[in-house]
């Protein structure tokens, strides 16, 4: 019997066809799963990736709060169209400090894994305040009313030791500075040293709604502004190609 007949035993056979197919599968499966349970880790270690400062973590809440997400997705797929519109596809390591990630798949606006740094400050805050007045046909809300509630991140440190619970790399000191860090990132005026320090010479510190006060909106737009600038992808090599 040549094997083109053997199989024709199988096409025909319903109750072996199920049997070999789940044999098939079963054997896939364990290939791909069974190594994960023996790696110690499935994110790759990233250079440049850090926990949010106290307010950018504060503008993150104010995103999960306002339902950003249910239009906005936080994942650039490993595909050429999503690549050339959003920049470098989305690494495990960059969401690895969000509690709760925010992926995503629903857009019905674009992809903000990458919107840090595409525009201007003053761009977010006239298109938080009228998204129609920048994009005419825009169908998002409109988020004004937050200049409208200052904040002072009294309760910052509590947030951030809740996420050092869940495993994010906070230290005691981090947050022993949390409610500083929180004022000086968005008023120059402070003594920020401390704050580059802890995060990083790139950190973004300014006035980022232009306003007097710390509103929701400034931690809203240094949030925004952070968001896919951490890792240096001009410098970036995936381990797999090292
Ligand atoms: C009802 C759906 C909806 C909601 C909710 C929504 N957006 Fe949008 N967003 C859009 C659409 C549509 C666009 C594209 C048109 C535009 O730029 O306004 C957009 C665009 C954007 C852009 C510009 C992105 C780019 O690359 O051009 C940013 C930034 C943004 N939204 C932030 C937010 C934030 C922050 C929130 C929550 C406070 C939010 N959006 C809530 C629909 C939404």
């Amino acid at each position: 019997m040549g094997i083109l007949e053997k199989h024709g035993v199988l096409e025909r056979n319903i109750s072996l066809l199920a049997i070999f197919a789940f044999l098939v599968v079963t054997i896939g499966g364990l290939v791909q799963i069974v190594p994960l349970f023996y790696l110690e880790n499935t994110i790759e270690d990233v250079e440049g990736m850090r926990p949010y400062t106290p307010l950018e973590l504060a503008g993150r809440d104010i995103y999960i709060r306002e339902g950003c997400y249910v239009c906005h997705s936080q994942m650039i797929r490993p595909m050429r169209d999503e690549v050339e519109r959003y920049g470098h596809y989305s690494l495990a390591a960059e969401s690895q400090y969000d509690h709760p990630f925010q992926w995503g798949s629903k857009r019905t606006g674009p992809d903000l894994a990458r919107v840090g740094g595409r525009y201007s400050d003053n761009w977010h805050v006239d298109h938080l305040r009228n998204p129609q007045s920048v994009v005419p046909e825009s169908v998002m809300p409109k988020y004004g009313f937050l200049e409208a509630t200052l904040i002072e991140g009294e309760h910052i440190q509590d947030l951030m030791s809740t996420h050092q619970f869940v495993g994010v790399p906070y230290t005691d000191e981090m947050i022993e500075a949390g409610q500083t860090d929180f004022l000086s990132q968005a008023d120059p005026d402070r003594d920020y040293d401390g704050l580059l320090e802890r995060y990083g010479e790139t950190t973004n510190v300014r006035n980022f709604d232009g306003a007097p006060g710390i509103s929701e909106l400034d931690a809203l737009i240094a949030y925004l502004q952070m968001l896919g600038t951490l890792v240096d992808f001009s410098t970036f090599e995936p381990v797999a190609s090292r």
